[in-house]
């Protein structure tokens, strides 16, 4: 990540007859932001600008998008390329490291996949501390957190270049491990483990399908759409769940801890929840007749609380490429598997009539990633809890970029907003028998 700044020319800040310079910085792409880094120590002002909307809080040399014209790409290379082109554990080779790996660098980052793809034994005992019931978030979270405990040698404060690569490949292989297990347990199952005669996908696949009396047969067009599932979430430039993964690691939190916090963030159904919510909001539908038009016009009524799912986003207001990838993903895999899914039938036709209102024109609001990954999701046999898992097995790469990229840049601060507070002025403590019933 570039330690200096590209400027070209300054803006202004006239304020109480001073007026402040502030250096305008532009990106690769002819990006504008003004630094406003001067600002409080000259002025005494701060800005304000809640949820973040007009905020740059890095420079980053990770993942570029253009939200008016639906371009995303990691590393300089467009998303369809990866979709169709590359493998997740490729594509996160890419976004850690900043370059496609040659044939013998892929090579060993892939055994190093194998090597690590176990977690430690005792690491089980979690599993049955858990209630059945347990969201597979709840306890992802917690078990990556609590890999600094099992791991300890990997949560320094200043890890070597060596250490960031073994930790990465750490996480990135463990999580699946993990995750599968999770599942596994929630089913009453015994776990099954890790191959290392198999890809990252299939060996998912059959950690989570295969048992001792069933053999899980891979079915290729399977491992296609879930490879592509996984390289569309993998980075996603500054959203909720990476940005809260920088600022956990801005005050040099481990690698762990940073990510188990990203987790958190990514859970909520405005977030990496909305592929659950998305099918909830479906089946729901559904059960109340297919009624379209009654959903739409809850979704746009501000005294409702009902948001049509898998709708609009913060930075893409033409299309997000990732969902025209996905939709067309979705068609594929059920032709190819010869499932009919009434839920699909439903989602197209809530688009379409969507895409048609005013409603949704005026404020620019689009399928998102998450509106049709579901329904691929359910063709997999994905049990829905599970649906956010996913998303965060795929944004786990983008997730140790952005973290590596962090720690690497000397320049890096603890983040730290202002506010402006509006509590009660100035007053006393009275104690209490003063103070009245
Ligand atoms: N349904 C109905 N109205 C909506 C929706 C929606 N899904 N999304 C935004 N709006 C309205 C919103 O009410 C507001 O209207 P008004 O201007 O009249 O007040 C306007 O559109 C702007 O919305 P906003 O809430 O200010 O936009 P935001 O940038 O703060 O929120 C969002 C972005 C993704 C949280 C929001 O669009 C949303 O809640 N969508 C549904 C949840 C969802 O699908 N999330 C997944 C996002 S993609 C995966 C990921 O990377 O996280």
């Amino acid at each position: 990540m570039p330690e200096t700044m590209n400027t070209q020319g300054t803006a202004q800040i006239q304020l109480d007859g001073k007026v402040l310079d502030c250096p305008v910085i532009v990106g690769t792409e002819g990006e504008r932001a003004i630094d406003i880094s001067k600002l409080r120590s000259s002025t005494g002002y701060i800005t304000m600008d809640p949820g973040f909307g007009n905020t740059g809080s890095c420079q980053s040399a990770i993942t570029y998008l253009d939200g008016d014209k639906g371009i995303l790409r990691y590393r300089g290379i467009p998303i369809e390329q990866l979709a169709e082109k590359s493998t997740f554990v490729e594509t996160s080779y890419l976004l850690i490291y900043g370059k496609l790996p040659t044939k013998k660098e892929l090579d060993a980052f892939s055994a190093a996949f194998n090597e690590h793809s176990m977690i430690h034994e005792d690491m089980k005992n979690f599993f049955n501390a858990f209630p059945s019931a347990t969201h597979p978030m709840a306890s992802l979270s917690a078990m990556v957190c609590s890999m600094s405990a099992y791991y300890p040698e990997f949560t320094k404060e200043d890890p070597t270049k060596e250490e960031v690569n073994r930790i990465a490949v750490q996480l990135l292989s463990k999580v699946r491990t993990i995750c599968a297990f999770s599942y596994k347990k929630s089913i009453g199952e015994p776990f099954v483990y890790p191959r290392h005669d198999l890809k990252y996908v299939p060996n998912f696949l059959n950690m989570m399908f295969s048992s001792p009396t069933k053999f899980y047969k891979i079915i290729d067009e399977v491992v296609n759409a879930l490879r592509v599932l996984l390289i569309l979430h993998a980075d996603h430039e500054q959203n909720c769940s990476t940005s809260t993964v920088r600022l956990v690691g801005s005050s040099r939190a481990n690698l762990y801890a940073s990510i188990s916090a990203g987790i958190c963030a990514l859970w909520g159904p405005l977030h990496g929840g909305a592929n659950q919510a998305v099918i909830e909001m479906l089946e729901l539908i559904q059960k109340d007749g297919g009624n379209i038009n009654k959903y739409i016009a809850k979704a746009k009524d501000k005294n409702d609380s009902f948001r049509l799912m898998g709708f609009g986003h913060r930075v893409y207001k033409n299309f997000d490429p990732r969902a025209k990838i996905v939709k067309k993903c979705a068609d594929d895999l059920l032709n190819k598997l010869g499932i009919r899914d009434p839920l699909l039938d439903l989602a197209k036709r809530l688009e379409e009539v969507a895409l048609k209102d005013d409603y949704f024109i005026s404020r620019k609001l689009y399928p998102n990633v998450d509106f049709y990954s579901g329904i691929i999701y359910r063709a997999v046999g994905i049990p829905l809890q599970m649906f956010p898992v996913m998303f965060a097995i795929g944004r786990m790469p983008g997730w140790i970029a952005h973290w590596k990229e962090m720690i690497e840049d000397s320049t890096t601060k603890i983040g730290r907003p202002f506010q402006i507070y509006i509590g009660s002025p100035k007053r006393d403590y009275v104690p209490i028998d003063q103070r009245g019933k």
